[in-house]
């Protein structure tokens, strides 16, 4: 049987020892070309391509497919409704049953010629992991600012805390893992944000045995990056949960931080309407409120639940919802401080325990009913 590049073909029916999972969103116009990359540099490996892709517009998803049914060591995870780069690398590694997994992007960035002294590094049995690296001799970067520049050092810095092993690339998203480590961090992965290198070394009960392979990374010719609006949230997020996360989820510390943003945002339109327009206080008041539901909707939709924005009829049918929620929240918010008052006297803890389980409820109740799955 011959694969639609024509090379490699016998070690289709072979069972796959190295599987690479590419992440993709909207690389329509790569996969053809990265697929044909990699049957060449791999020629003689029983190699699996497995492509996760976010139901990418383009149809990504479609151009795979139509490839994988003349070629069966293309392979196509589809998934709906979500977005995420470490996650769709997580569930790319879940969905083979390959001994050894590369993950690489689907812009060509990363050079497939580096995956076969990857994978004859990994073979001599001594490390779990190796990364593609840009930043040992032999490698390099594209060309970036000094400010791009500096600020990916600043990161690494940050990284090099989490990762426990001296490495010079810890940002990379090019590596090949063994099976059997990967699943040993699996319990503890963040997966959020898109380090999911960084992810699998944090998350490593004893850490991991790691070498590093220079590759020169390159510039990307079709389609643009998708990391570049809210990465810096989503680094802090990783570092958070990983810092915290064993205590309260990440998404939590979120949504009380947009919550504590919404007290200023409700002073200031009330000082604006009460004081600036002359409005009756309950108006101001009302007012407020709703301008501080609404702008905490709309942040929550951006920053904690960037994963599932929700987004055209979505959005209007989570803001009726999320007032909704917050409108019971404030009902609890009143009665616990309430009854506190009443039995205990302190005005300041009873009005503090109520904001408490406000912000509980609302948290739990719109992530059932706002932002559920
Ligand atoms: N499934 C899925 N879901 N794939 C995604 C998503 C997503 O939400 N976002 C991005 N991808 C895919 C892209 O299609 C691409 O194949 C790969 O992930 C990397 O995304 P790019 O948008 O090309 O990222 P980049 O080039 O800016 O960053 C890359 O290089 C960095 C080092 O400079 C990534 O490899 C980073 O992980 C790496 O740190
Ligand atoms: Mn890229």
């Amino acid at each position: 049987m011959n694969g639609p590049q024509g090379i490699g073909a016998p070690t289709a029916l072979l069972p796959a020892a190295l599987a690479i999972i590419v992440p993709t969103f909207n690389e329509a116009a790569n996969v053809r070309l990265l697929i044909t990359l990699v049957d060449r540099a791999l020629a003689g490996i029983a190699w699996e391509l497995v492509f996760v892709d976010d139901n990418s517009p383009d149809g990504t998803a479609s151009a795979v497919r139509e490839i994988a049914r003349a070629d069966p060591r293309v392979r196509i995870l589809h998934r709906f409704g979500r977005r995420g780069l470490s996650s769709a690398c997580v569930e790319g590694i879940l969905a083979t049953a390959a001994p050894i997994v590369a993950i690489m992007d689907g812009d060509l960035q990363h050079d497939e010629s580096a995956l076969r002294p990857m994978f004859d590094r990994i073979g001599k049995g001594d490390v779990d992991l190796v990364v593609g690296s840009r930043h040992v001799a032999g490698g390099s970067d594209a060309d970036w600012n000094e400010k791009r520049r500096r600020m990916s050092r600043f990161a690494t810095r940050l990284a090099l805390r989490l990762t426990r092993v001296p490495i010079s690339d810890p940002m990379s998203g090019f590596l090949m893992i063994r099976r059997e480590a990967f699943m040993r961090s699996l319990p503890r992965l963040s997966n959020v944000g898109f380090k999911i290198l960084l992810d699998i070394l944090a998350s490593a009960p004893v850490p991991l045995r790691v070498a590093e392979i220079p590759y020169v990374f390159r510039d990307r010719q079709h389609g643009e990056s998708k990391l570049d609006t809210l990465v810096l949230w989503e680094y802090a997020q990783l570092l958070l949960d990983k810092a915290f996360g064993q205590v309260v989820p990440v998404r939590f510390v979120s949504f009380a931080m947009v919550g504590g943003l919404g007290v200023l945002v409700h002073f200031a339109v009330l000082t604006a309407a009460f004081k600036g327009f002359g409005l009756p206080f309950a108006l101001a008041q009302a007012v407020a409120t709703a301008v501080a539901i609404s702008s905490n909707f709309l942040l929550n939709n951006i920053f904690t639940y960037h994963d599932q924005r929700l987004r055209g009829w979505g959005l209007l049918r989570g803001w009726i919802s999320f007032n909704l929620v917050c409108a019971f929240g404030a009902a609890a918010n009143v009665g616990v401080a309430d009854w506190l008052f009443t039995h205990r006297s302190w005005w300041a803890l009873s009005a503090l325990a109520g904001i408490m389980v406000s912000v509980v409820w609302n948290y739990v109740m719109s992530a059932f009913f706002t932002w559920r799955r």
